[in-house]
């Protein structure tokens, strides 16, 4: 069983409990962007002393990277009132992050960038993560290389030194993966010299890691580009920084007002974040308007199928994928998705088919024929969006659904069970 861990304080049980046929309404808050704070928390080795975050979520994975910092010698000090976490690092932080602190957190390998840059050494064990495919390393450590690290794997770990620094390069990555940009750009702001990095990812959390970087004294020009630009400085210092509110939150509480008729006020939304997302809500049938904080996405009927292709940033994200299979799900209509980021992530479909969806999954495109309503059963959860996208099919099937596997609901959303509880949904945490 996966060790569980507390959420203000407190291990929740693993299954949900989900009534089905509610209409969610009211207001919902948006914290910190779980892939943006787990890697601030990560760039903070880059300097000695203390780096504080603001607006970090109240979710699993901050306390699983906590751990792992705590274990490369930080002292962590978190207040979940203020939501703030203030991360002290030692002047010479450890350079081994052990398998039993990385395994469960894909992030955990954002730490591999600055322990190189910062000691010239680094052992990282391969990290683990959600189960949505086969998730490579090999543009990050090609990335270290042309910095003039040298890398290999050895007993499950990867092993990276630069005895001498890193010198900064032109690299242009294969794909614009959002790791591997974070990790390059990570390592190169301590590089003496310029690197340009090419094809780099442009998604909202790799400009806020790189305007962090840049409190902390880091010179990067291009953020939120395709072509990124360090000019490696001798050191940095500690800094505060508040994250960027979590757009993959806030898409899911958006998908979910479409899909049970409801009316969600998203506060701390961010919507230039979810262009594209939004857009295919509104061509679904919802009514999205500007509040003063965020927006209110607001359904009247059965929305109509929509076809969703997921693309890297500004392109459709591919955690928000099996939210519009679920959507489709229960649309009017027939409609494809197609998987262009993780080829696991249709593994999800199966649970859906025993909730009665009508999917037919070839390679990397689903054909999906909406039926009016779901028809519930026991489903498990296998990552932190397909648990989420479960949860709100049992909302929208027609009587109880179990979902096992919470605690990985629990590693990206804060508080899932009480946030519909306020929106009018009968949703528990049960043994
Ligand atoms: C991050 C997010 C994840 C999101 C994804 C895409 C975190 C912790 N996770 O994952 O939620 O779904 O971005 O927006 O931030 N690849 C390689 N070799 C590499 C690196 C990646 O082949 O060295 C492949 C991957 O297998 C995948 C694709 O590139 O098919 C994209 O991966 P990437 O953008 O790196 O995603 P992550 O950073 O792992």
């Amino acid at each position: 069983m996966a060790k569980l861990y507390p959420i203000a304080g407190q291990i929740n049980p693993d299954r949900f409990r989900v009534v089905g046929g509610a209409r969610l309404a009211g207001d919902v808050y948006i914290s910190g962007a779980k892939n943006s704070v787990l890697k601030l928390m990560a760039v903070s080795l880059l300097a000695p002393g203390n780096s504080t975050i603001n607006n970090v979520p109240d979710i699993a994975d901050v306390s699983m990277m906590a751990e792992l910092l705590e274990q490369l010698g930080c002292k962590i000090s978190r207040d979940f009132e203020s939501k703030s976490i203030t991360i002290d690092v030692p002047e010479t932080p450890g350079y081994r992050a052990e398998y039993e602190s990385v395994r469960k957190l894909r992030a955990s390998i954002n730490v591999l960038g600055p322990l190189v840059a910062r000691l010239g050494k680094a052992e990282v064990a391969l990290p683990g993560g959600d189960a949505i495919g086969s998730r490579g390393l090999d543009f990050h450590t090609k990335g270290l290389i042309s910095l003039g690290a040298e890398t290999y794997n050895e007993h499950g770990y990867i092993i990276a030194s630069a005895a001498n620094g890193l010198t900064g390069t032109q690299i242009e990555l294969e794909f614009p993966s959002v790791g591997a940009t974070e990790n390059i750009m990570s390592a190169a702001v301590l590089a003496s010299g310029v690197t340009t990095l090419e094809n780099a990812a442009r998604e909202p959390d790799i400009v806020d890691i790189g305007n962090f970087l840049i409190a902390m004294g880091a010179d990067i020009q291009g953020l939120g580009t395709s072509t990124i630009t360090i000019t490696g400085v001798k050191s940095l210092k500690g800094a505060t920084h508040t994250a960027i509110s979590d757009r993959i939150v806030t898409g899911t509480w958006a998908f979910a007002a479409v899909m049970t008729l409801g009316d969600i006020s998203i506060h701390g939304a961010r919507p230039e974040h979810l262009e594209l997302p939004l857009e295919k809500l509104v061509s679904a049938g919802a009514v999205i308007t500007s509040i003063a904080d965020g927006i209110r996405v607001k359904m009247d009927r059965r929305p109509t199928a929509i076809d969703v292709a997921t693309l890297p940033y500004p392109g459709f994200p591919t955690d928000l994928q099996p939210f519009v299979i679920t959507l489709n799900a229960i649309a009017e209509g027939d409609s494809l998705v197609t998987e262009n980021v993780f080829e696991g992530r249709f593994m999800f479909v199966n649970e859906l088919l025993r909730l009665g969806a009508k999917i037919r999954v070839d390679g990397h495109h689903a054909s999906i024929t909406g039926i009016k309503e779901l028809s519930s059963a026991p489903v498990v959860a296998s990552d932190i969006r397909a648990g989420a996208g479960l949860v709100l099919a049992g909302l929208v099937s027609d009587g109880l659904t179990f979902i096992e596997g919470g605690h990985h609901i629990d590693r990206g959303y804060p508080d899932f069970a009480q946030q519909l509880q306020g929106l009018g949904a009968d949703v528990t945490r049960v043994d």
